[in-house]
């Protein structure tokens, strides 16, 4: 076979390949193949010297002729073929922008954070405002203001944390914010205060060491009991429902004369019977009365002036009353199953 033959016959070899390839790097692989440092092209250029004389003219010709259309070729279905394989690409990897976008996840307020909101919602609509104390409280906002002197029977209702030995406590309720309220500002006063509070509990399924309560307490001329009554049922109808009765037992409270503490009936069995309300009917949500004229001296307010009523209740408890929770502990595990069925 002559060296033109040769020539010949790799670059119709050549085309024939480049006509038939698929994709792009089929092209890349056939320019090495061909055109490469040991391409067939190349080596044919590369012997041209071992040719006869006058052969070499011809040959060399022929086969540049064959290194240029090859390389025209090549560069022709590299550019169609990359144009389809681009088409393919956006088909198969287009963005589909009908998609919903990943939301980031929005937390929501917990659940005993709802009920205070609502229940303080409910006092400032009656025209209440709200105050806030310190959790580390002193003795005498604890205790001794609210007539709970050092050898009170009634401190030894409540076992407490001490933070410093007959000086400062892990407040065991709110109550206190009542003194510090009254000390600061001069009646009429309507406030309603919520927050943590912290008792020497050891934890079960109706303790814990911190749990919530809102106090609430009204001082101004001719306050009475009747006033209390009202603004308690009202309450009590906004949060559980107007059905709802509302029963008062009388009760003691070093802080309130009269005392009483505060039932609705039963919001599970509207007042039959059932394991809610063990049976009774009722439920009890909170304690009550008329401030005691001895916290009205410890604050400096006149008491022949002026009269008041104060309220104490448990987040928690009206959470799980009225949700039928079971466990106090739920509240603060924060376990987000138990969570997200409240947002
Ligand atoms: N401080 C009471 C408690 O922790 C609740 C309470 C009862 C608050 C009667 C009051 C009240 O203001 O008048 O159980």
């Amino acid at each position: 076979m002559s060296s033109l033959e040769e020539i010949g016959n790799i670059k119709k070899e050549a085309l024939k390949k480049i006509e038939t390839a698929g994709s792009t790097s089929d092209l890349d692989d056939l320019k090495i193949a061909y055109l490469g440092r040991k391409g067939k092209i190349t080596s044919v250029l590369k012997n041209l010297s071992s040719l006869p004389k006058e052969e070499r003219p011809k040959a060399g010709q022929a086969a540049n002729k064959a290194k240029q259309d090859l390389e025209k070729n090549i560069a022709e279905k590299t550019k169609s073929l990359s144009l389809d394989e681009l088409t393919q690409q956006v088909e198969t990897q287009a963005l589909d922008t009908s998609l919903p976008g990943r939301l980031p996840q929005i937390g929501g307020a917990h659940i005993l954070t709802q009920i205070t909101e609502e229940i303080v919602g409910i006092f400032i609509s009656l025209g209440y405002k709200v105050a806030e104390g310190p959790e580390v409280e002193l003795d005498w906002y604890n205790f001794e203001a609210l007539n709970m002197p050092p050898e009170h029977p009634a401190r030894s209702l409540q076992d407490t944390l001490y933070v410093k030995t007959g000086e400062a406590v892990l407040r065991t309720h709110t109550s206190p914010v009542q003194i510090r309220i009254m000390e600061e500002q001069k009646p009429p006063v309507y406030i309603v205060a919520p927050g943590r509070v912290f008792r020497r509990d050891v934890t079960d399924p109706t303790h814990s060491p911190m749990f919530h309560q809102i106090e609430g307490f009204a001082v101004d001329r001719d306050v009475n009991f009747s006033h209390l009554i009202g603004t308690l049922e009202a309450f009590i109808h906004q949060l559980f429902g107007k059905e709802r009765r509302v029963r008062l037992r009388p009760h003691y409270f070093p802080y309130t004369e009269p005392s009483a503490e505060v039932d609705v009936s039963c919001i599970a069995c509207k007042g039959d019977s059932c394991r809610v309300c063990g049976g009774t009917g009722w439920l009890e949500i909170l304690g009550c009365g008329m401030i005691d004229p001895h916290v009205f001296k410890n604050v400096g307010y006149d008491p022949e002036e002026y009269t008041g009523f104060a309220f104490g209740m448990g987040v928690e408890r009206i959470a799980m009353l009225r949700y039928g929770i079971n466990d106090i502990r739920l509240f603060f595990e924060n376990d987000l199953r138990f969570l997200r069925q409240f947002t």
